[in-house]
């Protein structure tokens, strides 16, 4: 079956005001500045309020692009949250922000796909649209990561931030860009390299493990830092050349944002010139499903391309799981 093509309307993007430096972390855990700059490129991030949520992110993101979409929440048919720090376990996140935004028609529902959900997302709103379940989408990344760091782990601490990013998605009209191809895998023999070992049906969080932060990120990162150069380079390559394009006629690349080192091994690697690849980690970490989304909407904001020009996404994360996409603007 042949899907009508889908469009990027609009994007939105919100970060909370409280800004983490490493200056801090210095006094939290053993640490140096020195050490997460030249290591990860990280300098600040964001943390939520208390009392500031997953959802409240996401509806905030989802309200900006809604406006640049030029869609109103009550014809949205379809939000689909990406997250792994949800605001409850049930139900997701994305029915709290279909109340937030008074989303009535739209029905939602959250994946967890880590790193990748915002792609995975984006895969699955561009079919519905496409097949015509749907006729248009609102797809967030949020994440309230600070909430599931282990603030004794100086391993961990100092990569993951807090943050949201928004796109909404509707069928493309003559003469207007699209997604011109989309890549997404899976590999779960991986599962125990990065992972949030507690709080699950395997692992509750128990009065006799209650102190021992199960419940937190926990990461063997050489191991994915090699596993995240290899498939975020092959899903960029597959997309590309799905397109018909090469590395000439694109862009912009948005890569995850968890470290530099990994996104100048892909630059390398793909043959793009560094400054055509966006980088915004310094100022926010890792953020996780809300990663690429922020990227995305500061990029477009910030004329790093424009309208008919083409781009790549690509993304990594626990699962392990990844996903690039290549899109006319
Ligand atoms: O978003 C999902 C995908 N995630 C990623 O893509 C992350 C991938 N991995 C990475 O980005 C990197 O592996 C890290 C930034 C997490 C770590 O960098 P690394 O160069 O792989 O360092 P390492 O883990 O091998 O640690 C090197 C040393 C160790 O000390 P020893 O054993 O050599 O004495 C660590 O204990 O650095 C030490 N270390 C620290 N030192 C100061 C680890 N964390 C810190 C820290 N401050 N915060």
């Amino acid at each position: 079956m042949s899907l009508a093509p889908v469009t990027i309307a609009g994007t939105g993007s919100y970060l909370p005001e409280r800004i983490l430096t490493n200056a801090e972390l210095e006094k939290i855990v053993d640490t140096t500045d020195e050490w997460i700059t030249s290591r990860t490129g990280i300098k600040e991030r964001r943390i939520a309020a208390e009392g500031e949520f997953t959802s409240d992110m996401a509806t905030k993101a989802a309200k900006k692009a809604l406006e640049q979409a030029k869609i109103k929440a009550e014809d949205l048919e379809l939000i689909i949250v990406a997250t792994i720090t949800p605001d409850t376990l049930t139900p997701a996140t994305a029915c709290y922000v279909q109340d937030n935004l008074e989303a009535r028609k739209a029905i939602a529902f959250d994946i967890s796909a880590a790193c990748s959900g915002f792609l995975y997302a984006m895969e699955l709103a561009k079919n519905m649209i496409g097949a015509g379940s749907v006729s248009n989408a609102l797809i967030v990344g949020a994440e309230k990561l600070s909430a599931f760091t282990n603030w004794e782990d100086r391993n961990t601490c100092v990569l993951f931030g807090d943050g949201a990013g928004a796109a909404v998605l509707r069928k493309s009209e003559e003469g207007e860009g699209r997604i011109l191809a989309t890549e997404i895998g899976t590999d779960g023999a991986q599962t125990s390299i990065l992972n949030i070992p507690g709080g699950g049906s395997a692992m509750p969080i128990t009065e006799a493990n209650a102190g021992d932060k199960l419940s937190s990120l926990s990461m063997l990162g050489k191991e994915v830092f090699k596993q995240a150069v290899r498939r975020m380079k092959d899903a960029a390559i597959k997309v590309v050349d799905e397109s018909g394009l090469t590395s000439e006629d694109i862009a912009q690349v948005i890569p995850h944002q968890a470290n530099l080192r990994i996104i100048d091994a892909i630059a390398d690697r793909l043959d793009i010139d560094n400054d055509k690849v966006f980088v915004n980690l310094h100022k926010y970490g890792n953020t996780s499903a809300a990663a690429v989304a922020i990227a995305l909407d500061e990029a477009a904001r910030s004329g790093k391309f424009k309208r008919g020009e083409n781009i790549v996404c690509v993304v990594f994360g626990a699962g392990l799981t990844w996903a690039a996409a290549a899109i006319e603007w």
